[in-house]
């Protein structure tokens, strides 16, 4: 698959790197932006603040399959009269639209492939993007885990907060996995 992140740090070099691992060609994009028109899939990995600048310096994103990792923290809001960043990029280029890897810690990206079981990724989207969440998580480590259509995308920005609360508060960075207990 060719895929294009936009954002190249922590998350979106983080996951080109596991992705290119697992055979797919990945195009890294920065602030400088550039062109997806050849992407079957596009990963948005800016702060959750640069959305709008970031998909203005990018051509090629209409219609394209968009996972958005941003985060939403410390009273930071979407774009105006958007109730998410999500639903913001699905206004933008048309196409299915995820919230996706934006609730895992990027630091531990190096560990997923010695993990006893496969921590979960949360995403909330559209059902046309369900398969494409489900391939790009397995291929970075993760079993994806769905918590709702994109109307739950802005819920799911909130989680940084929670999950920096927890970190701090004894546990450190971590990973989590959502089963039935017939899967534990
Ligand atoms: N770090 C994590 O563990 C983690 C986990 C889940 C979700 N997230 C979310 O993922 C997003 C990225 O986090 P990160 O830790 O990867 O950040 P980061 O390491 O600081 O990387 C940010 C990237 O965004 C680009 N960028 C910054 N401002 C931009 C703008 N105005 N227009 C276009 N591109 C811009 C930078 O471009 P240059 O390369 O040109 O400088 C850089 O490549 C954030 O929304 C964060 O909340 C982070």
């Amino acid at each position: 698959m060719n895929i294009t992140v936009i954002g190249r740090g922590n998350i979106g070099g983080g996951l080109a790197d596991l992705w290119g691992r697992a055979g797919h060609q990945v195009t890294r994009l920065g602030r400088d932006g550039g062109d997806a028109g050849a992407a079957d899939a596009v990963l948005l990995a800016v702060p959750g603040t640069a959305v709008e600048s970031a998909l203005s310096s990018v051509v090629g994103l209409e219609g394209k399959a968009v996972l958005d990792a941003t985060n939403l923290y410390g009273g930071a809001q979407p774009p105006a009269g958007f109730a998410s960043n999500a639903e913001y990029v699905k206004a933008m280029t048309g196409g299915p639209t995820a919230k996706a890897f934006s609730a895992n810690f990027a630091s531990l990206f190096g560990q997923l492939a010695d993990a006893r079981v496969r921590p979960s990724n949360l995403w909330a989207g559209d059902d046309q993007a369900e398969g494409l969440v489900k391939q790009l998580s397995l291929d970075a480590g993760y079993e994806a885990v769905r918590l709702g259509d994109l109307g739950m995308a802005g819920t799911q920005e909130g989680l940084a907060g929670v999950l920096f609360s927890i970190a701090q508060s004894g546990l450190g960075q971590f990973v989590y996995r959502m089963a039935t207990p017939e899967q534990l």
